[in-house]
């Protein structure tokens, strides 16, 4: 059984080790995205050791479309398929059905899409949402839900939000049948919930309360970063994640920004992921303390630095912002697999020191120099 050790609160900002069939999780942390089975920009499981990654993420439809999970079922499940041997969280499907597939159909048993791949019609409904997240015997399933658009009406998110309730319980049903099979490769999955509610709050803290009852492994916040301001979003949590339970993993799904979760921690959120700095890394943008800076400037074509001066990832160990330039400018895959590794060492070192920060009971002042700093901008 997954346990959830919380060692220490500074504020609402919370420090826990999320212990697994997999190994244990030191939270707040940040996964990395890997959509398809892979982390985009060359990078491997073996760099991932490298540069401090905890939990690797992917996605059950993307996984579904291609190469199918009964593939990676009959391949011993999705850890031995891509070579990972730690947590692994898959998000549900229902989220990149919303974002990717074309012509979607929502109905009380589930959606009716077309696949971004070959057009091919496809139904996915709890049931099938939590098979192939069981073929792919990750970690951590996530729930089926519906992610309403962030100017949708009162009633229709309420209705959402009441299906997506629905949902759920026929989640865990489904995922306690599942995890009771002979055939199941991981049989101690563990499912958490997503809260929606768009920015309403009387919606979001009423289901908040709803699935808090369910007694989920974790609880994740979903519906957040797509469209609204860093204000509603900070204010949809300040209300929402009292709701949740504490000693249970609280997860806000998408983001974000260094900021983004500097802010979140703050207010209770100890797990995140986010395509950032795979994508902006790939685009020649690559964090530093001082903000981030953009490659391509000419500006950087002489300069002999590494992209942060002292950093320890492979990078900037070995490597000048101007020879990392050229090999954008020249499309050679290693300019994007350098900045991928950086800005990932980058994330996961700015969680490490997050957590250091709330052992040591001074999360309020690491927060705001560490804020303060970034917004310097580069030199
Ligand atoms: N990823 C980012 N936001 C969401 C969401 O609301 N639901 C799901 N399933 N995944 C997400
Ligand atoms: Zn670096």
């Amino acid at each position: 059984m997954a346990e959830y050790k919380l060692l220490k609160k500074d504020g609402n900002a919370k420090r826990a080790e999320f212990h697994t069939v997999h190994g244990v999780i030191q939270t707040p942390v940040f996964m990395n995205v890997g959509t398809a089975a892979a982390i985009k920009g060359a990078v491997s499981t073996e760099d991932l050791e490298q540069i401090k990654t905890q939990v690797e993420l992917s996605n059950t439809y993307h996984l579904h479309v291609r190469p199918g999970d009964d593939l990676i079922y009959e391949m011993g499940g999705l850890h031995k398929f891509m070579s990972w041997n730690k947590p692994i969280l898959t998000d549900s499907g229902g989220f990149q059905v919303f974002s990717l597939a074309g012509l979607r159909k929502i109905k009380e048993e589930g959606v009716y899409f077309n696949s971004h791949i070959d057009g091919r019609k496809i139904f996915m409904g709890p049931e099938e949402s939590m098979q192939i997240q069981s073929n792919l015997a990750s970690t951590i399933a996530m729930a089926f839900d519906e992610c309403p658009s962030s100017v949708a009406d009162h009633t229709y998110v309420q209705n959402s939000v009441d299906r997506t309730t629905r949902w759920l319980e026929r989640c865990k049903t489904e995922m306690n049948r599942l995890n009771g099979l002979e055939r199941t490769i991981n049989k101690e999955q563990l499912l958490f919930g997503i809260n929606q509610g768009a920015v309403y709050e009387d919606i979001r803290i009423d289901h908040a309360k709803r699935i808090s009852e369910m007694e989920l492994d974790g609880y994740a916040v979903g519906g957040l970063a797509v469209g609204e301001t860093h204000e509603e979003m900070y204010h949809i949590l300040d209300v929402t994640v009292p709701h949740l339970p504490e000693n249970k993993p609280t997860y806000l799904m998408g983001v974000g920004t260094p900021a983004n979760i500097l802010e979140a921690v703050d207010r209770g959120v100890d797990f995140f992921d986010c395509v950032y700095p795979t994508r902006n890394g790939r685009h020649g943008h690559v964090y530093t303390n001082q903000g981030k800076i953009n490659l391509f400037n000419q500006k950087y074509a002489k300069d002999a630095r590494p992209i942060e001066e002292g950093c320890q990832c492979p990078t900037c160990r070995r490597y000048s912002r101007a020879y990392i330039r050229h090999l954008l400018k020249a499309k050679e895959m290693l300019g994007m697999r350098l900045t991928v590794l950086h800005n990932l060492y980058f994330y996961n070192t700015m969680m490490e020191e997050i957590r250091d920060a709330i052992d040591a009971g001074r999360y309020q002042s690491y927060k705001e120099e560490k804020l303060y700093r970034m917004a310097q901008g580069p030199q």
